[in-house]
């Protein structure tokens, strides 16, 4: 099965990328993931100053996947620029790379753009819009307010020719508003989603099991909503989608693919597992080739509605809630 794909501008060999956040600028997993395998990476989100990050414990387990509250540490715009990205050209030999950016301000968006956008190595921005876990935000993300989503996106827009990817947050009920703001705003895809707010706490000691108290719920639990997020975004807008939250497996992937995401990308997986990227690039290829799909572009928005109910039991009364009662069949959105 063919798994390149062409996007924004770029050729991606497959479509599965390290997510923002989990491979840092490249450097730091070099030896531990093969990259030559991958489609592409995100890159640790750039503030415009650096920032050391929250307190430890950054990270823990739980049954359904991991909580993180890393703080967006990351060395500041001018060091990226000065040190990550020519690195990135000198070692990642044409590996597509988009640069998440974060920031406190709707300016500070702007600024790292500016600052980053003269520099080697990267095909695009991903304007992180949607960290959970930025304190001095008051926990409201720029992706749950539609005026704030518009103004940053449109002064990026101002900044840089280059592919503007936003990513939006899972935690809300109308993914409309925000949506189309990033298209007026210039957009030209998005990524769905990032963490679920969340808190896990040692009932022993009674407090929070992070330092920060809050943070990120990421991994299996998150898949369902990522796959929800974008199979209902992906009938708003004709922007592209990158799927994320929860793929471990090439069936996860071609789940979102299916779904409507045009490429995926892979987070909390890689942290159990360095081979499982390359694992679901594998996995999805064997799952493609036993679906006679030729290429894995055929998958992308191909997920059909439910089943008709069977004439043989109309009022769907075989599962013991009756016509009236439980899922109507119908995929909400
Ligand atoms: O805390 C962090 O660095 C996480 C960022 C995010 O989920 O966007």
């Amino acid at each position: 099965m063919e798994l390149a794909a062409e996007l924004l501008g770029a050729r991606f060999k497959n479509p599965v990328l390290l997510a923002a956040g989990t491979c840092g600028f490249g450097e730091e997993i070099q030896g531990v993931v093969d990259l030559g395998l991958l489609g592409g990476l995100v890159t640790k989100s750039v503030t415009l100053e650096p920032r050391r990050g929250n307190p430890a414990p950054r990270v823990t387990e739980f049954r359904a996947g991991m909580l993180n509250s890393v703080g967006l540490a990351n060395p500041g715009a001018r060091a990226v620029l000065a040190e990550k990205l020519p690195w990135i050209r000198d070692h990642l030999d044409g590996l597509p790379v988009l640069v998440s950016v974060a920031g406190h301000r709707v300016e500070e968006y702007w600024e790292v753009v500016e600052t980053l956008e003269p520099g080697p190595g990267f095909v695009g921005f991903e304007l992180n819009l949607s960290c959970p876990n930025d304190a001095r935000r008051n926990g409201l993300p720029f992706a749950l307010d539609p005026d704030a989503l518009l103004r940053v996106v449109s002064g990026a827009r101002e900044r840089t020719r280059r592919p503007l990817l936003v990513k939006l947050a899972p935690n809300t009920a109308d993914w409309g508003p925000v949506v189309h703001a990033a298209e007026e705003a210039g957009a030209s895809a998005l990524t769905l989603v990032n963490t679920l707010p969340g808190l896990l706490l040692d009932p022993r000691n009674r407090r929070p099991l992070l330092g920060a108290g809050a943070g990120g719920v990421s991994g299996p639990a998150l898949r369902a909503l990522g796959v929800y997020a974008v199979w209902t975004v992906a009938r708003m807008t004709r922007l592209p989608i990158l799927g994320v939250g929860g793929i471990s497996s090439g069936e996860d992937a071609a789940e979102y693919l299916l779904a409507g995401a045009s490429l995926v990308q892979i987070g909390t997986a890689s942290f159990w597992d360095p081979r499982a990227p390359a694992r679901v690039v594998d996995e999805l290829r064997r799952f493609g080739i036993s679906q006679g799909v030729h290429r894995v572009s055929e998958l992308v928005g191909a997920a059909l509605p439910p089943p008709e109910p069977e004439m043989s039991d109309p009022a769907g009364t075989r599962d013991g809630m009756g016509a009236s009662g439980g899922d109507s069949g119908v995929i909400h959105g």
